[in-house]
């Protein structure tokens, strides 16, 4: 309720998302760990001042819209119906649920589905010029100087006159089912609902919206998760092993113990990689006890560290890795390892760093009788 009168909220979600692509609809992409229509229809059933909330969405998806708000404990939810061709048709279904079904309700806000960075605070200031205009929109100032084409010339426009136009658009309910029925009762389409409130000659107010709230359009609009995850490997040195680190053999008259070829630093590696994406550790996917992996190269577990972790839609943006030994020096060998672990992770050799550090002949590095490494990453979804 806002002032005593009852509040809708239209949640325009039907859209194909075609220019940001992907497996499905955008609004069903997801974001942050939740998809981005749970988050959108969220900042509308926990605003008090909304009453009623109407998700229009496409026709093959209401049933798992109704599933995924459910399973996401999302409420005042009062109805998914399905969407049309245009957004225009998409938010008329949803009016005409509206109509039906919370007929007392004074407002209606329309957001899109795709807006999931709206504030409680636009939501608020837009219903409340609505109480006194009858149709209020949010906008944000332009930040960038504008120009406007005439054919090869152009010319400077006073950018304080102009906005850009976000959602939510508020109106009275009688009003906008009304600007509906005109608009379409002439086979106009708009670009957004309040152009047609204005045709019918209402005035249409300006809300101060949020540079934050964006309509995720494109690619470039999903926000980027960077996650961070360490590692950390040790192994005994034993005669008669090969010494291998990062996929690279080096003479030495001893090697590394362990049940694959004991890479202790690819092992640190794959649980900093792992660790990022949650996927646990080396131990729980490559058991020491499955002979599959007895003196693998541990290389090849790295390749398939790297299809888990793509799975899960994250890439690696860089490593860092240190190797704790007294002798022998690895440093020569460092520019063979970052191609190594470069190619298994299919990524440039510039997002691998190795360094090699002695403990000043302190503890069991020092004393030679095993070598220790540390892997630090980051991941990007
Ligand atoms: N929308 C809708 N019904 C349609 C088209 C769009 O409900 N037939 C919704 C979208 O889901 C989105 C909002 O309107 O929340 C704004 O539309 P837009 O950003 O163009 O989204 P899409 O149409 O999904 O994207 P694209 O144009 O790239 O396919
Ligand atoms: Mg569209």
């Amino acid at each position: 309720m806002y002032r005593g009168s009852k509040v809708a909220a239209v949640i325009a979600a039907a859209g194909k998302g075609e220019r940001v692509g992907g497996p499905v609809p955008k609004q069903y992409l997801d974001m942050g760990g939740e998809p981005m229509l749970v988050k959108t229809v969220r900042c509308f059933s926990k605003a008090a001042e909304v009453d009623e909330i109407f998700i229009v969405t496409n026709a093959e998806y209401t049933d798992r819209c109704r599933r995924m708000l459910e399973d996401h404990g999302v409420c005042k939810v009062s109805a998914v119906v399905p969407g049309g061709r245009e957004r225009q048709d998409s938010v008329y279904n949803a009016l005409m649920a509206v109509a039906k079904e919370c007929p007392d309700a004074e407002y209606v806000l329309i957001h899109d589905g795709a807006r999931p960075f709206v504030t409680g605070r636009v939501i608020t200031d837009v219903l409340e010029s609505v109480c006194s205009h009858g149709a209020a929109v949010a906008c944000v100032p332009m930040k960038d100087s504008l120009r406007v084409a005439d054919g090869e010339s152009s010319r400077a426009v006073d950018r304080s006159r102009y906005f850009a136009v976000q959602t939510p658009q508020g109106f009275r309910t009688d009003v906008i089912l009304g600007a509906y029925e005109a608009a379409f009762a002439k086979g106009f389409y708009g670009t957004d609902d309040a152009v047609l409130v204005e045709r019918t000659g209402h005035d249409v107010a300006v809300v101060t919206g949020d540079y934050a709230n964006i309509k995720v359009t494109t690619r470039e609009d999903m926000p980027m998760e960077i996650r961070t995850g360490t590692g950390f490997d040790v192994h005994a040195f034993a005669e008669g092993r090969k010494l291998v680190l990062g996929g690279v053999e080096i003479p030495w008259d001893r090697g590394l113990d362990g049940h694959s070829d004991a890479d202790v630093l690819v092992h640190a590696l794959m649980d900093a990689l792992l660790g990022a994406a949650a996927l646990g550790d080396i131990g729980l996917h490559f058991p020491d006890t499955d002979e599959r992996y007895r003196g693998i190269s541990s290389l090849s577990l790295l390749r398939q560290v790297k299809a888990l972790i793509s799975e899960k839609g994250y890439s690696v943006v860089n490593a860092d890795i240190t190797v704790m030994a007294q002798r022998p020096k690895i440093r020569p060998h460092i520019e063979a390892m970052r191609d190594n672990i470069a190619e298994a992770l299919e990524i440039d050799r510039d997002r691998i760093n190795i360094k090699g550090t002695t403990t000043e002949r302190l503890g069991f590095v020092g004393r030679e009788e095993g070598i220790a490494a540390e892997a630090v990453c980051s991941l990007c979804r």
